[in-house]
């Protein structure tokens, strides 16, 4: 049985990864995957591991030049704020970076995620614009670094300090949670109890964990994790271009059952994108030649995935490579080819999935 560092059960669901410091858990699909991604089986990332917090000690500070006032809020005080549900997905920066390798023939180093650092969540929280405005937003505030109450993170001797990341102002006050719960549970200690940040469809390392303290401010800061990790590094990246927020549009194929040459088979995935909806999604069987418009299948919401479905017969036994290709409704398109970059960030390309035909056997 898989076990994490802490001796714990990882469970049928999952890949462990080993990570220097922390314990990396992957989901691993097994045919078709719920709308909802349960919590027990939701991927985790973390830097460290997740600190004990007492719920009833905990305070969220709101610190910095950028309010007028500081405030501190406990668990009680949140919970009787307006609260909002949001079905969002969480996904890991890193999310398919073993495809870089397996798909590209460029093998990037850090935590060889396939494609399951990813979930849908139902996600229940305050909007972080009403404790901004709580503690008498400046106009001329531009960020909001959000900071985890874990370990501070040591690589090589060189202590970073506390997880954290700055979120431009606009983002912060518009779809941005202080979530409580996750699918109508507190927040599991992995995933951030009792308090994480959800950015919805951005890299992951923006929605911080275990906050602690949410600094405003009227100058812009950076952190090691938007300036040194969770930033496109290598040839050809700089300045803005380089910065990473909204995630790309991606697909997989989840589910293809037994086909057989001459009969009907059903393929089925899903498809998601950062900050929009699914326009299309389409499928190849014959290696990029003709492709075939799958249809959309349940809820197709901004920021959480939806599914897909093809019939295909395939014309004869063997080994099949089926490719699938998504398109958001702000009209962008998967790639064939991810863009390179030093840390494995975004893999967005068309992926292309094995499927083995058998031969009738009557
Ligand atoms: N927040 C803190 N405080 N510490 C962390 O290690 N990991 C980040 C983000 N927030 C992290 C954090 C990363 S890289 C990701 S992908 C998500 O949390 C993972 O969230 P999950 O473990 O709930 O799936």
């Amino acid at each position: 049985m898989l076990r994490d560092r802490e001796g714990r059960p990882v469970g049928d669901w999952f890949d462990l990864h080993s990570h220097e410091t922390g314990a990396d858990v992957e989901t691993r699909w097994d045919g078709r995957v719920p709308r909802i991604t349960p919590t027990e089986r939701f991927f985790v990332r973390n830097h460290t591991s997740a600190p004990v917090i007492d719920a009833g000690a905990w305070r969220l500070l709101v610190t910095g030049d950028g309010v007028q006032r500081e405030t501190v809020w406990s668990l009680a005080d949140l919970r009787r704020l307006t609260s909002v549900t949001v079905e969002a997905a969480l996904e890991c920066t890193g999310n398919g970076r073993r495809l870089f390798g397996d798909q590209q023939g460029t093998p990037r180093p850090g935590t060889p995620w396939r494609f399951g650092a990813i979930g849908v969540a139902r996600w229940r929280g305050v909007p972080l614009s009403l404790l901004l405005d709580h503690a008498g937003l400046r106009r001329d505030a531009v960020q909001v670094t959000p900071v985890g109450l874990d370990d501070r993170y040591v690589v090589d001797g060189v202590d970073h300090g506390r997880v954290r990341r700055p979120l431009p102002f606009t983002k912060a006050v518009d779809d941005v949670l202080v979530a409580l719960e996750m699918n109508g549970e507190p927040l599991a200690p992995d995933h951030g109890f009792p308090a994480r940040l959800v950015v919805p469809g951005w890299v992951g390392i923006a929605s911080i964990k275990w906050l602690g303290e949410l600094r405003v401010t009227r100058t812009e800061v950076d952190s090691p994790w938007n300036t040194l990790w969770y930033r496109m590094h290598g040839d050809g990246w700089d300045g803005a271009a380089a910065d990473l927020g909204r995630l790309p549009v991606k697909s997989v194929l989840d589910e293809h059952g037994s086909p057989t040459a001459g009969r009907p088979a059903l393929l089925a995935g899903r498809a998601w994108a950062g900050e929009a909806a699914i326009d299309r999604v389409e499928v190849s069987t014959d290696g990029g030649g003709s492709w075939h418009r799958a249809e959309l299948r349940g809820d197709n919401l901004v920021n959480a995935w939806t599914h897909w479905e093809l019939s295909w017969t395939p014309d004869r036994a063997g080994d099949h490579e089926v490719r699938v290709r998504a398109t958001d409704t702000t009209g962008r398109t998967q790639p064939d080819c991810a863009a390179d970059n030093a840390d494995g960030y975004l893999f967005d390309a068309v992926l292309r999935q094995r499927v083995h035909v058998a031969e009738p056997t009557d």
